[in-house]
């Protein structure tokens, strides 16, 4: 049987694959993961070498455009992305109206998806050129929302970014800056944040990237996408691991740092805990942005000078998961989110923008992903089902039911 009679419009074989465990969505020629080995690389860079050696806007520029960037190249995408940064002051009314309790996720996804309206020349892109100028703009803009997104639920004066500064550099002086203080920059913490960012940045089609690929699919335009993705990366089983990482080893503390305790409360299948950070989809032998952001945890808290003792219960449950037959035989390693959220804390940021964080590393990934996507000119996303509900009933009249 050929592959048009199987797609035949009246049915045809259709598997059935809950969470798409075996089920691949697209060809990518943009992450390369091996989750039995351990292996990440972002167009055939390996991640540990990218964290050691390149800066975050090198990375989004070889995510979206498949090479390193030479001086000139990137000298240029920056400056059209610092020609693009400036929010319309109208966004300031929108974010006005969310009650200061509000999860940044939720707002940044609202205030995100609202540069559609103020963009409207963004949304219907088919040519290389429309993409670029789309692309460039929320790569300008979108740091703004993140540093506005915190500055909010801080009751903090809102400001437009220092274009002198790197990308990175930016959006730490605007999240961080107080009135009437003068900033003062802290090398440490932004190559801490440089690094967390590159790690984040892509990871092929996770939750939050098949959200993007799938609402772009539609043609729907890219900020309307990641405005998608951002929601599904809100949830404590993806991108929300981090914030409930930390928010568990808080518990764990206050509960007087029994770990044990802890670990037989996730093994215990009465019980909906679940470790946080650990386990993986994909990742069956360490993730191995895990390796990483564990040494730069240790490595940022020295610098800072920060003996934070949650890092030690954090160290402790790794260290018994990776003898208990439990985690052993289902392979549950720590993933990316365990370590994030404690070099986080040390640099100030508070532990519900940890998400936030996050999406900011993860927009160029979904930004390559669309780009691709829609350059392959894939068919719009449309999974089947298999149907289990009532076979062909008669209607009954209100007063007869
Ligand atoms: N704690 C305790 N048990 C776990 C955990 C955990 N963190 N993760 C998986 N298991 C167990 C499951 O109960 C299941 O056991 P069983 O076979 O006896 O029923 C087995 O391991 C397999 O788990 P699944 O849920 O089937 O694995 P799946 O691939 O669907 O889920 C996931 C992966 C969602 C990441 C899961 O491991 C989890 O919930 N982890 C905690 C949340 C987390 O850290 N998420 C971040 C992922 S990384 C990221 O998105 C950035």
């Amino acid at each position: 049987i050929d592959i048009k009679t199987l797609r035949g419009a009246t049915g045809g074989v259709t598997t059935i694959d809950p969470g798409y465990k075996n089920t691949g969505s697209c060809e990518s020629a943009i992450t390369f993961l091996d989750g039995e080995k351990g292996i990440l690389r972002y167009r055939g860079y390996s991640i540990e070498e990218l964290a050691e050696k390149a800066d975050f806007l090198e990375v989004v520029y070889l995510l979206i455009f498949g090479e390193l960037p030479t001086k000139e190249q990137l000298d240029q995408f920056h400056a059209d992305i610092k020609s693009k940064s400036v929010v319309d002051d109208d966004i300031k009314k929108i974010l006005d109206a969310f009650p200061k309790s509000a999860h940044p996720m939720g707002v940044l996804s609202s205030l995100t998806s609202a540069l559609t309206a103020f963009n409207p020349t963004s949304v219907n892109v088919d040519s290389e050129e429309e993409m670029y100028r789309a692309i460039v703009k929320i790569l300008g803009k979108f740091p703004v929302l993140v540093a506005w997104t915190l500055r909010k639920k801080q009751g903090l004066p809102l400001d437009y970014g220092d274009n002198s500064l790197g990308y990175v550099e930016n959006v730490l002086k605007m999240m961080m800056k107080k009135p009437n203080e003068e900033y003062v920059q802290n090398q440490i913490v932004v190559d801490a944040l440089d690094k967390l960012l590159i790690l984040h940045a892509d990871h092929e089609q996770n939750c939050s990237t098949s959200t993007v690929r799938i609402v772009g699919s539609s043609h729907a335009g890219l900020f309307a996408s990641i405005s998608a993705g951002i929601s599904a990366l809100w949830g404590p089983l993806h991108g929300g691991a981090n914030q409930a990482v930390l928010e568990m080893l808080e518990a764990i503390k206050e509960d007087g740092g029994d770990t044990k305790k802890y670990m037989a409360k996730a093994k215990d299948k009465s019980d909906s805990f679940r470790l946080m950070g650990f386990g993986h989809r994909v990742y069956k032998n360490f993730d191995p942005r895990a390796k990483i952001i564990k040494k730069a945890a240790d490595e940022v808290l020295a610098d800072l000078g920060v003996e934070d003792p949650i890092l030690d219960i954090a160290k402790g449950l790794e260290q018994e998961a990776l003898n208990d037959p439990y985690f052993v035989d289902r392979k549950l390693y720590p993933n990316v989110d365990f370590y994030s959220g404690i070099i986080y804390r040390a640099m100030g940021i508070p532990v519900e923008m940890f998400t936030v964080m996050f999406a900011l590393g993860r927009l160029p990934g979904w930004i390559a992903q669309w780009r691709e996507m829609r350059l392959r000119k894939e068919p719009i996303g449309r999974p089947r089902q298999l149907y289990i509900g009532e076979t062909h009933r008669e209607f009954k009249a209100i007063d007869k039911r």
